[in-house]
């Protein structure tokens, strides 16, 4: 599969839409909301540029990616205040894959950067440009050194592609039954997943490294694991209830092919 062509959250604002399912993501980011608060005001003390440049790395689409926006507006519009200078341009640039719903999250503007100038003395409020950057975050995304500021949450444990190692000489799955490191997996597809992370992780921070300007910060949000333990269960419960949803679907589509052998499983492609 190729990710970056296909992957996207689901776009929208109906009920299964990432933007109604994204409170687990929110609480997370929340939990760390100071670090970034925190961050902006130390980079913008320690050089005040005219024109701030910052990126939210798989932005996805929904309340989080304007909800960051807000944070960092804010910690700028204060500090500029406290060390009394005019505020500097913000440039926001969202970035997720190309599939991604970017329009969801630019009919939502008008009305959050009302709520954003109501909320702020006018006068006092830093001008915003945003625009969205598709294409995928292990490549370069941004012209040399225009970021200030780079921002991802929930996206950098999203691995570029199923690890090959996790396939034998016969292009059979070495870890049977699963589809993440579960209580039955060897060892070998730790390993395959880590290995991966880790190349995956090199060209994200190479790319950056020409992208962002000499001082600026970075605020990376992603998921872990607790102990050195090659199965760690504390994130896997989401996954095996998403296995055996998989397990389900596969197994539905076996029966259709012995009742039918024509039936070519139309009725179940696209996204799960
Ligand atoms: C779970 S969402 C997180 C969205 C948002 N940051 C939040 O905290 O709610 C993960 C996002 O990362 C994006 N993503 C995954 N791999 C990516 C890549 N290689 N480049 C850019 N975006 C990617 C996905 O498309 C998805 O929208």
């Amino acid at each position: 599969m190729d990710v970056e062509k296909v992957f996207h959250m689901t776009g929208g604002i109906g009920s299964t839409s990432y933007a109604k399912n994204s409170s687990l993501q929110k609480k997370g980011s929340d939990r760390v909301k100071h670090i970034i608060i925190e961050t902006v005001k130390e980079l913008y003390q320690a050089s005040t540029p005219e024109s701030l440049g910052i990126a939210d790395l798989g932005c996805s689409c929904g309340p989080n990616t304007l909800s960051t926006i807000r944070d960092i507006f804010e910690a700028i519009q204060n500090t500029s205040q406290e060390i009394h200078r005019p505020a500097s341009e913000l440039r926001f640039y969202l970035n997720d894959l190309p599939t991604n719903d970017f329009n969801s999250i630019f009919r939502a503007l008008p009305d959050f950067l009302r709520s954003l100038w109501h909320d702020t003395e006018r006068g006092s409020s830093p001008s915003i440009f945003m625009g969205a950057y598709p294409g995928s975050f292990y490549g370069r995304l941004f012209p040399n050194n225009s970021l200030h500021f780079v921002h991802s949450s929930y996206s950098l444990h999203w691995l570029s592609r199923v690890p090959p190692e996790l396939y034998d000489e016969e292009g059979k799955s070495i870890n049977k039954g699963c589809i993440s490191i579960c209580e039955s997996s060897p060892e070998e597809a730790a390993r395959a997943y880590y290995k991966q992370f880790g190349e995956d992780f090199w060209k994200f921070l190479r790319s950056r490294s020409e992208e962002v300007v000499v001082g600026g910060r970075m605020v990376l949000i992603f998921l872990g694991r607790r102990g050195a333990e090659h199965v760690d269960r504390g994130n896997s419960f989401f996954w095996e209830i998403l296995s055996r949803s998989f397990a389900v679907l596969v197994s539905k589509m076996l029966d259709k092919e012995i009742e039918n052998p024509d039936w070519e499983g139309n009725e179940c492609s696209g996204h799960p």
